[in-house]
């Protein structure tokens, strides 16, 4: 009768079948999904016994999954026993109302919660636990669900005491104590075949899924190895409310050992024998044992800012392991745990390297050729995805990464069992291929113990923002060095040179060639540099701070996690697009942040130019006069300079007349009255204008706005070549300006002439600003990539309170917003006015002294210019001597305290760290969108040169985005670059 029914009819329907074995079939068929049952299925009546009835996690995954078990008519209804044991003081009936309260709706909930009896006993005596009632039959299957604080040594010995133990008892256990097996006399301990212990993330689906992936396929069972895979990821996170479920101190060690090592076995063990019981184990606990210990310099450790008390532990950490068999030696294992994050969620990813061949094949294509990213997700929802490389349609060749979805839940049964309702229906039958046994769980403890000692042991923590997707930034940096690392060059010209790199200091170069070379070294090859010891901003010296401090505000305002690089560098992507199609007014109905200005300029200087050439610029601190010999072949020959310092009145609140005639002074100094040499003809100028202009020639363009706090009247839209020319007649001085260029232009035409290559320059100085020669036109763009973001239009930009201030007062309001963040002349001004705002929040600098008899300090905007945040950064004192000495000469603050000038070095490198990842962003978005492999960059400016950290913080935050250019020093881009525009443009091809 029960196989005549139909599937859709009404469970309801059967109710009064309870009782009838074949109908429970056909209800255990349903609920479980399959058209077979399980093939042992037989309900036999059990006694389930709960230790720690009361904890979350046995409120959250033991009795719910009970509860589906015994809905599902999987455990027997009339005969099984049920028991609560807890050391809490309730009545069974109060029990029960607290249980149905807690559990998910359904009709048979409370008769479920109705076979409960409560029992109060302590766990760890014998006599306590020999109240439980006696079982029904001889099968009693505990649960384990005590907190960390009670050691399960003991509650072993309890439990070999009680008369329930038989051969069949068993202990479903989640959450190993080490102690326990650590301890001498071990013969009280359970037995290892009652002991079943529990992945609790990882259900038998998950793991069935793994081995069937693997060993089932023809394509991948053969690649599974060092010779195709790249690294492996491990990402584990929880949520806010599943953290709840995990105490601090333990979870760690939990998701390890019983987790993380669960799924590394499963990713990287041979071929069981079978698919069953101790075969599996015996593979996995075989490829445990070949996994090297955690090394504290291959982990970072994290804590987010709720875990706030005082002897806070860990709850995230990055730790990668090494495996030691033929199959994986070199390949890094990384596993990132943590809890309180912005989603619960396990995933494996494997990442293949790149098919032989296929960089030569598609060269033109660069980073679009991307690795095979296999990606297993084994809770919430179990799936699958492989990336692979195809093309898209169309006229041209374009590769894309296509990702290709195995939704196994849409080809599952109408109900999945919950991962640990299947683990209990495992423990309930016997079957153990997907329990932990000791000598896997022992060479767990053994690799991941010294890392969790360390966890509790150090001061190094990163602070995490409670629902962060990634954790801390170190996290981030860790991995995405792992991962590049495997697969940088390592010819050994490169690491020779990186060797040769590495042993002085990044600020003692001895020439520019060097210089270049070891910024492109360092690009493959990170060195440890003090300054970068702690990516993290502040992390030690934040950690003790309050979620509402205003040190915890800034740590937080000025953090750039990976996740927004990546939209910001999209957002770049998108402007630079904008503002091309902007050119044409129809294409683009609103003005892009990002100008895209044509500069006329399609000849760079290929070596061939020849004459006598003057370099004018003006635009920073200083107008510089540089007269250069051109010889074909040769390089330029500097032989003139004069630099003269801008007075501020030419800067602000002047005319156009009185900056120009000082021009003309400054170039009267060098050229005189006269032309070339022997008087004959006029002077050749390539000026360099560093402001954003609307070109209309090569030599002549006018000034769209002032930037950098410029304001001098009379210039804006006026022509600056003639604005320069006429100030020129009235000092009697004959010259033409035969290229009119922004510094960028000047910086990459520097470096292009003597290496093809150099497609983009880029200023990192008192302003900021990037030009590249553009592949299709072969013109070279003036990004202004300054004005990034402005009028507050690109969301991206995380602007802050103390940017947003600096912008309102300054004299281009809602301009310039990206320059503004990043460039020499606002990175002083940030910190001041993060270290007035912990001033003022009584954070910073309360038993100091800040005095008011100095004629400028910290309550003065603009006093810190930006080459102190490098001072500060060097510092590396024990009693951070220079911090104070510039406190006390800059600021004028007095008698700070050593944890002051701590704080004061976290303030410098935050700002510091964001405007590099920033300036990462930008540099990333304009390699793209060149699009062709090789690609270096030419960088002129003092915060790339000078600053202790800048650069190499750059260069690690363009590692972050996978950005593959190198960078090279472009010295003197404006002066030399400007005339040798000015050649180039004389040339007769
Ligand atoms: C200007 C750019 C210039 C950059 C670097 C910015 O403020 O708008 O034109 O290239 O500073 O000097």
């Amino acid at each position: 009768m029960a196989g005549a029914l139909d599937v859709s009819e009404n469970l309801m329907s059967l109710s009064h079948f309870s009782e009838n074995d074949s109908v429970k079939t056909v209800l255990a068929r349903r609920s479980w999904g399959s058209s077979r049952i399980p093939r042992d299925f037989d309900v036999e009546a059990i006694m389930f016994v709960v230790l720690g009835a009361v904890s979350e996690r046995a409120l959250q995954r033991i009795f719910p999954s009970l509860q589906r078990l015994y809905e599902s008519f999987l455990i027997d209804q009339t005969k099984s026993v049920f028991v609560a044991v807890g050391l809490d003081n309730f009545k069974t009936d109060v029990f029960r109302v607290f249980l149905e309260e807690r559990l998910p709706p359904s009709s048979k909930r409370r008769e479920f919660v109705n076979k409960f009896t409560y029992v109060r006993a302590d766990c760890t005596k014998g006599t306590e636990l020999s109240k439980l009632p006696p079982s029904s039959g001889d099968r009693t299957l505990f649960f384990y669900s005590l907190p960390p604080s009670i050691r399960q040594d003991a509650v072993m010995r309890a439990l070999n005491e009680t008369p329930l133990m038989n051969s069949w008892t068993r202990l479903v256990l989640q959450g190993s104590d080490p102690q326990t097996y650590n301890v001498r006399d071990s013969t009280f301990l359970l037995s290892e075949e009652k002991l079943f212990r529990i992945d609790p993330f990882a259900g038998s689906d998950a793991t069935r899924r793994l081995v069937a992936l693997r060993f089932g396929n023809r394509i991948l069972e053969p690649t599974w190895n060092r010779n195709h895979v790249r690294s492996v990821l491990f990402d584990f996170s929880l949520d806010v409310s599943a953290s709840k479920a995990y105490p601090d101190e333990t979870f760690l060690r939990d998701v390890f050992v019983d987790h993380i090592f669960s799924l590394i076995a499963l990713v990287a063990m041979e071929r069981p024998a079978s698919r069953f019981g101790d075969d599996v184990r015996d593979a996995k606990a075989e490829v445990l044992k070949a996994i090297q210990t955690a090394k504290p310099e291959r982990m970072v450790l994290g804590r987010s800012s709720i875990n706030n008390h005082s002897h806070p532990t860990s709850t995230f950490a990055t730790v990668v392991f090494d495996i030691d068999t033929n199959r994986w030696r070199g390949v890094p294992f990384i596993c990132r745990v943590g809890k309180n994050m912005d989603r619960t969620r396990s995933e494996v990813k494997l990442l293949f390297r790149t098919a032989a061949g296929a960089d030569a094949l598609w060269r033109d294509q660069g980073a679009a050729l991307k690795e095979n990213e296999l990606r297993i997700r084994v809770f919430p929802s179990e799936s699958a995805t492989l990336d692979l490389v195809s093309n898209v349609p169309g006229l041209d060749t374009q590769l894309k990464n296509q990702r290709s979805t195995l939704d196994f839940l849409s080809q599952a049964a109408p109900y999945v069992p919950d991962p640990f309702e299947r683990l209990i229906y495992d423990a309930m039958r016997g079957r153990r291929a997907n329990f932990v046994r000791k000598d896997a769980l022992l060479e767990a403890f053994r690799a991941i113990e010294p890392a969790l000692a360390h966890a509790t042991s150090t001061t190094v923590v990163h602070l995490y923002s409670v629902g962060d997707r990634t954790g801390p930034l170190a996290s981030d940096d860790l991995i995405s060095r792992t991962v590049t690392g495997g697969s940088g060059p390592s010819s050994p010209s490169l690491s020779s040179l990186s060797a040769a790199a590495s042993s002085s200091s990044p600020l003692k170069a001895t020439s520019p060639q060097m210089q270049s070379i070891q910024t492109h070294v360092m690009h493959h090859h990170h060195r440890d540099c003090p300054w970068l010891a702690n990516t993290d901003i502040g992390s030690e010296v934040w950690s003790h701070a309050t979620d509402f401090s205003a040190a915890r505000e800034m740590q937080l305002s000025l953090r750039l996690n990976f996740d927004q690089m990546r939209l910001l560098l999209l957002a770049f992507v998108r402007e630079m697009d904008a503002g091309i199609k902007s050119r044409n007014k129809s294409e683009c109905a609103e003005a892009p942040t990002i100008k895209m200005l044509e500069t006329f300029v399609t000849k760079l200087p290929n070596g061939t130019e020849e004459g006598s050439f003057y370099g004018l610029d003006l635009g920073g601190t200083n107008f510089r006069v540089v007269r250069f010999e051109l010889v074909r072949g040769q390089a330029a020959k500097k032989v003139q300079e004069v630099s003269y310092r801008i007075p501020d009145d030419c800067k602000h609140g002047s005319t156009s007349d009185v900056l120009f005639d000082f021009t003309a002074d400054c170039v009267a100094q060098v050229a005189g009255g006269k032309g070339d040499d022997d008087g004959s003809s006029p002077a050749v100028f390539g000026f360099t204008f560093s402001f954003p202009t609307l070109q209309e020639t090569l030599s002549t363009g006018r000034l769209i706005t002032w930037t950098k706090g410029w304001t001098t009247h009379g210039v804006v839209n006026e022509e600056i070549s003639g604005l320069f020319k006429a100030a020129l007649v009235r000092k009697g001085i004959r010259g033409e300006v035969a290229a009119l260029i922004n510094d960028t232009v000047g910086t990459l035409a520097a470096r292009a002439r003597d290496n093809h290559d150099v497609r983009v320059g880029v200023i990192l100085g008192t302003g900021t600003n990037a030009a590249f020669q553009d592949p299709s036109t072969g013109s070279v763009v003036n990004t202004e990539w300054g004005g990034f973001g402005s009028f507050y239009k690109v969301p991206a930009l995380p602007m802050n309170v103390v940017d947003r201030e600096i912008d309102k007062e300054s004299p281009n309001p809602q301009e310039q917003l990206f320059e503004k963040m990043i460039s020499g002349y606002y990175l002083g001004e940030i910190c001041r006015r993060w270290l007035w705002r912990l001033y003022e929040a009584k954070e910073l600098w309360q038993s100091a002294t800040i005095r008011d008899d100095v004629a400028i300090g910290v309550r003065d905007a603009f006093s810190f210019d930006s080459r102190f945040t490098s001072d500060v950064e060097m510092d590396l004192s024990e009693g951070l001597d220079l911090i104070r000495d510039i406190e006390e000469r800059v600021l004028g603050v007095a008698g700070s305290s050593v944890m002051d000038r701590l704080m004061v070095r976290e303030v410098c490198r935050a700002v510091v760290e964001r405007a590099a990842r920033l300036t990462a962003c930008a540099i990333a978005a304009v390699v793209h969108r060149i699009n062709l492999p090789g690609t270096v960059v030419a960088v002129d400016g003092s915060l790339f040169e000078a600053h202790a950290s800048f650069k190499q913080r750059l260069v690690r935050a363009l590692d972050l985005l996978e950005c593959h250019c190198a960078l090279v020093l472009s010295k003197d881009g404006s002066g030399l670059g400007a005339a040798l525009v000015a050649a180039a443009a004389s040339r007769k091809d």
